[in-house]
This record gives structure tokens, C-alpha cells and sequence, in this order.
């Protein structure tokens, strides 16, 4: 498999390994956390909680025993960047682990890395393998008594849903890949049962460009809510796809703009379980304040049908949900049946409204971020391309607005 393009100069290319765990290892643990939360960064996975905040909870846990893990499951539809990521920075990835686990206090780093990467492996444990030799892994880490940790590849199971941390740590521990019932969270409660830090490839990637460059260099960059950089997988209808490095907060239409995809009808922002954008907002803002994603650009030319879109996601949905909790076992395919009976005009606008409700309950009673966030999709389409699905079924002209 060969690595997606990368469209410019990255950050990440101007950072030298090492630099960020030396100023990491020169401080108090306590400080490297506070320059973290000065950063403001927040995660890259998707949810974009403040890393800081998971880091200071595990690093007060009274416990030997804890853990820094790696999610590089990568199962979003459209999501590429963290391969690019490892593929040509694992040692920041490395060194962002290392660095948390001196924040936290951990002695054990585990990368989740999604089955299809296997072919990744042997390049990891030889970039393992040299920080081994040059002392920034195993014991006494850069002459610093009592800093013992190392890090160890686990593969993925090949299923979505086991990107979803508790998912993830359950598959850790040779279960089944199924969401936990939270709280406890993996901070408390989480690998064997020991306080775990669960944190996206490109949020250690970050970690180490704050150690090196500080707080406020990453802080000049993004809004105020979604501070710094971060690396998008562009895809779908436009004439230059590939991972890109944008600042937090750009708008829909100058990305547009960067990748050539100018004149597109919709933009699918986070994947399968993101948003959808019509043309006519280009002007939102991606941003965990506005319109959030874990990377993941879709972009939709003029021609496409934006039914068949909805049902694509959704039955990615379908296959992926584990089954364990009601409102999205049973939710997702009622509302791929009735994009189907949409498509094959035999649905009314009436119908169309109890499916959004349904969306909606999917959100409130699921169990997981995959139920809660599956309707997504549909719900902004059903909206947003109203006028395009009545026009399809005509529902709009034969029984009314309210069918
Ligand atoms: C169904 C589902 C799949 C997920 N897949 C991933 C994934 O592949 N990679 C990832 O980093 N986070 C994924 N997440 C989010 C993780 O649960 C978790 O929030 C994230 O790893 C935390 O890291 P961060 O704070 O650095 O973003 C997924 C969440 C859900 C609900
Ligand atoms: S929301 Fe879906 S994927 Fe998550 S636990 Fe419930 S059934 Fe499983």
C-alpha cells in the first residue's frame, strides 16, 4: 500500500526528534502538563477533548500501574492522515507517548495500529528498536533515574467500532471489540483495569512540536476554542486530494479553495459520523466550536446524488455496530430502510420527520460515540437537501410539505 500524498510542508517536518523530550525530561512533570494546558490543545481523534485535562486526571491517580495508549485504529471513512503520520514521524509519535508517560507517571505505551496497517509494523518496531539503542526507551530514559517506559504494538481487530477507546481497551485485553459503559473511564478504570490515557496519533505528534516550539507558538495558530494546526485527509471531488496541514478554524470554502475543490454541491466534514456542509455554508468554520472533525474531508461534486450519499453512510453503520445497545442496533437500519423507500419514492414527509426524531433519540439513548453520532448524516442531508430529495420522490408536489 503506498502513502497518500502529502500536499506541502509540514510542521511536523521541521521537528527535530529529541528536542521535545529533552526540554520534557529538563522540567518538573507538573510543568510539562501546564505548558500543555497553556497550548490549549485538544485531541485530534475527533471529540477534541483538552488533552491536559485527561493527562492531569491519570497523572493524580495513586497507582503503579498506568498506561499510555495510542489509537492508531484509523476506521473513519475518509481518514488517512495518521497513516501518513506514521508512516513518516513515528518517532514524534514515540516521543509524544514518552512524553506522556513522565507526565503521568507510566512505565507501559501501547500502539493500537488498525489491521490494515500491518504492513506498517516492521517499520514501527525498527523506529521502536532505535530509540531502544539511543536510550529514549526501556530503563533510566535520557539519564533520568526512575523513568523507565516502553512502548509495544498491539494490532487492531479490523472493526470501527474498536476505535472507540473503551472498545479499544476492551480488544487490548483479548475481548471482544465492544464499547464499556462509562463512568468508569479508561483514566480510572481503564487497561486491566489501571488508569489509561487513550490519545489519537497526531495529538502525540503535537505534544512534542509544544515541548520544542512552546505554548505560544502553537496558541498564535486556530480560534481561541480550537487552538493550533492540525492535518486533514482530503478526498472525493476535487483536483488535488491528500493530507494537508491547515490551522484550526478555516473555513469550508478556502479549504475548497486549497484542494481545488471549488463548486462542490456538499462537503462531508469527520467522516462517516460528521456533518454534512451544503455549498451554501461554506462559510462555517471547521472547528470544535463550529463544525468538528478528526480529519476526515469528504467532498461531493454538483453530480452527486446526495440520497445515495446518506445511504452509503449508513450502511457502513449497519455493518459496524456491535449490536449491544438498542437505539442503534435497531435505529440504523430503520433509517437505511427508509432512505431506500426515499429513494424508491415511496416515503412521505411525514416520515421523513419521525426518521429525524429517531435520529435524534439515537443521539440521546445510544450507548457510544458510534450510535450517537451514525444519524449525523442523514439528519443534515434530510435538512439541508430538502428541495433535492423532494424533487427525487416527489413528494413535494403530489402530497404537500407535510405529506
Ligand atoms: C466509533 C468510534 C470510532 C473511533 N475511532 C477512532 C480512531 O480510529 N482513532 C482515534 O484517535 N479516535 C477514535 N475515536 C475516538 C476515541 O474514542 C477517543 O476519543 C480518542 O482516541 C481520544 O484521543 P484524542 O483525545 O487524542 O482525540 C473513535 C470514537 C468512536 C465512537
Ligand atoms: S451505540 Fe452501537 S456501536 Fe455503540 S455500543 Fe451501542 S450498538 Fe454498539
Amino acid at each position: 500500500m503506498t502513502s497518500p500524498t502529502t500536499m506541502g510542508k509540514l510542521t511536523f517536518d521541521a521537528v527535530s526528534p529529541g528536542v521535545g523530550l529533552k526540554a520534557a525530561l529538563a522540567q518538573p512533570a507538573a510543568a510539562v502538563l501546564d505548558r500543555i494546558a497553556a497550548s490549549g490543545l485538544r485531541g485530534r481523534g475527533g471529540a477534541g477533548f483538552p488533552t491536559s485535562v485527561k493527562w492531569s486526571m491519570a497523572a493524580e491517580a495513586d497507582e503503579a500501574d498506568k498506561y499510555v495508549v495510542c489509537n492508531a485504529d484509523e476506521g473513519e471513512p475518509g481518514t488517512f492522515k495518521d497513516r501518513v503520520i506514521l508512516s513518516e514521524f513515528a518517532d514524534l509519535v514515540f516521543e509524544g507517548m514518552t512524553i506522556a508517560a513522565r507526565v503521568i507517571a507510566a512505565r507501559k505505551g501501547i500502539v493500537y495500529l488498525r489491521a490494515e496497517y500491518s504492513y506498517l509494523r516492521r517499520h514501527l518496531e525498527s523506529a521502536l528498536a532505535s530509540r531502544r539503542e539511543e536510550g529514549l526507551l526501556g530503563k533510566r530514559i535520557g539519564g533520568k533515574e526512575g523513568f523507565d517506559f516502553d512502548i509495544e504494538i498491539h494490532m487492531g481487530s479490523g472493526s470501527y467500532v474498536c476505535g472507540e477507546e473503551t472498545a479499544l481497551i476492551e480488544s487490548l485485553e483479548g475481548h471482544r471489540g465492544e464499547p464499556r459503559n462509562r463512568p468508569p473511564f479508561p483514566i480510572d478504570t481503564g487497561y486491566l483495569g489501571h488508569p489509561t490515557i487513550v490519545n489519537n496519533v497526531e495529538t502525540f505528534a503535537w505534544v512534542v512540536c509544544i515541548l520544542e516550539k512552546g505554548a505560544e507558538w502553537f496558541k498564535s495558530h486556530g480560534t481561541v476554542k480550537s487552538t493550533g494546526h492540525k492535518l486533514f485527509s482530503v478526498s472525493g471531488d476535487c483536483s488535488r486530494p491528500g493530507v494537508y496541514e491547515f490551522p484550526m478554524g478555516i473555513t469550508v470554502a478556502e479549504l475548497l479553495e486549497e484542494v481545488g475543490g471549488q463548486g462542490a454541491k456538499a462537503v462531508q466534514v469527520g467522516g462517516a459520523s460528521g456533518q454534512c456542509v451544503p455549498a451554501s455554508q461554506s462559510d462555517r468554520t471547521i472547528a470544535y466550536e463550529d463544525v468538528p472533525t478528526g480529519g476526515s474531508i469528504i467532498i461531493f461534486g454538483p453530480k452527486r446524488d446526495m440520497l445515495e450519499v446518506a445511504r452509503n453512510f449508513l450502511e457502513f453503520f449497519v455493518d459496524e455496530s456491535c449490536g449491544q445497545c438498542t437505539p442503534c442496533r435497531e435505529g440504523v437500519p430503520k433509517l437505511l430502510e427508509g432512505v431506500q423507500m426515499l429513494q424508491q419514492g415511496a416515503c412521505s414527509m411525514a416520515y421523513l420527520k419521525e426518521l429525524c426524531s429517531l435520529g435524534e433519540t439515537m443521539r440521546l439513548a445510544s450507548k457510544c460515540g458510534l450510535g450517537q453520532s451514525a444519524p449525523n448524516a442523514f439528519v443534515s442531508i434530510a435538512r439541508d437537501f430538502q428541495d433535492e430529495i423532494l424533487g427525487r420522490t416527489g413528494f413535494g408536489r403530489r402530497n404537500g410539505s407535510d405529506g
